[in-house]
């Protein structure tokens, strides 16, 4: 049976926030211990992310260690799962090499994450070539390790139609040797794409609209008491909208029945509160402190075991070496099947220097 292969990956450029939880951290935490996974790597993406950072290496030097942290406070258990920096698989820049002859510019030109990139970072009249590659880059991320799964935001599907575009062009060209992956997307809309608390269209450290992971409980109830909600919804009588509503959204990503029965038996399930406040009676600031409870019964776990690992830095570091180094022997080995099938593996190839002997011996 075809191996089962997860393979993830974030930018270092900052710590992890909410979005990125349900968005798929708290996917990878659930799968690490599903047996029918025979691997699970995790990337930090440190290479993609110079590519809109040339100019700042310091920040992704800062930001490896916050995203491990991050993880290992999620609940990413290192035995389990493969944590790499992706500059130290050196392999991954020579597959990608060797990938940019399988796809042509305009392939990437039209894919619409990196369109909405290239616009909000003023890139239109000179994109840096490295930037604009990196989508074949992070085709080679996905395929070097064989995955097979990759769970990731709904931004991210284009790069993986490319990858599996990528590898079926490989494979039609020079053999079988790569396998497609497909995406594994969050169960709901709200975890899709969670909005920042301003309600503005995604969290995101640039609009200064995240909760972070590690964000100590009074940030986070002070973020949350000062969320956008219905700003037609004057008085508590007044009927409220779900629309666009952060505070609903942000229920309908991390509310569970469970949380009605410990903080707020008058209401069985989030259909009934959203019934009571669409039907007017309801306060925000009343949904906002249930939130609360329910983000701080998530975040607490994960600062506990953040301040765990801040104190064991080197352990981390450790981590970090010993997940690249399985990440490169991996690597390694595809790469030998890769260079075997595109025969560029001349020095390997013992046959190829008999046979060229025997051609020219018979010459004389
Ligand atoms: N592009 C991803 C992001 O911005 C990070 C990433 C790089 C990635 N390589 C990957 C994700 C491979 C999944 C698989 O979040």
């Amino acid at each position: 049976m075809a191996k089962k292969v997860m393979l993830t990956g974030d930018r270092p450029t900052g710590r992890l926030h909410i979005g990125h939880y349900v968005g798929s951290l708290r996917r990878r935490v659930e799968l690490q211990s599903d047996p029918s996974y025979d691997r699970i790597f995790i990337m930090i993406a440190d290479a993609q992310a110079l590519t809109d950072n040339a100019d700042n290496p310091d920040k992704l030097r800062e930001n490896v260690l916050e995203v491990t942290l991050d993880y290992l406070a999620a609940g990413i258990d290192p035995d389990k799962v493969n944590i790499f920096i992706q500059s130290a698989v050196p392999e991954l820049t020579e597959l990608a090499f060797y990938f940019m002859n399988l796809t042509t510019v305009s392939r990437v030109q039209r894919n619409p994450t990196v369109k909405t990139e290239i616009q909000m970072r003023n890139f239109e009249a000179n994109i840096p070539l490295g930037f604009f590659c990196y989508p074949v880059s992070q085709a080679a991320d996905i395929t070097l390790f064989h995955g097979t799964v990759v769970p990731v935001g709904e931004d991210q599907k284009p790069m993986i139609e490319l990858t599996n575009e990528i590898v079926r062009r490989f494979n039609a060209t020079y053999g079988e040797v790569l396998n497609e992956a497909s995406i594994l997307l969050p169960d709901n809309k709200a975890c899709m794409r969670l909005p920042g608390t301003d309600g503005k269209a995604k969290m995101s450290k640039s609009l200064g609209n995240c909760i972070y992971l590690s964000d100590t409980q009074e940030e986070v109830e002070k973020k949350i008491k000062s969320m956008y909600t219905d700003p037609t919804h004057l008085r508590v009588s007044d009927p409220g909208h779900l629309e666009a509503n952060a505070v609903f959204t942000y229920l309908d990503a991390f509310c569970q029945d469970e949380h009605f029965a410990k903080y707020w038996p008058e209401y069985k399930n989030l259909d009934e509160l959203k019934e009571h406040y669409t039907r007017g009676g309801l306060g925000d600031m009343k949904c906002k402190m249930f939130l609360n409870k329910i983000m701080q019964e998530m975040l607490e776990p994960i600062r506990e075991r953040r301040k765990y690992w801040e104190q064991h830095i080197p352990e981390v570091y450790q981590i970090l070496e010993r997940g690249t180094a399985a990440a490169r022997e991996v690597g390694q080995q595809t790469i030998r099947e890769v260079r075997e099938a595109m025969r560029i593996n001349y020095l390997e190839d013992q046959q190829l220097q008999q046979s060229q002997s025997q051609k020219y011996s018979q010459t004389l």
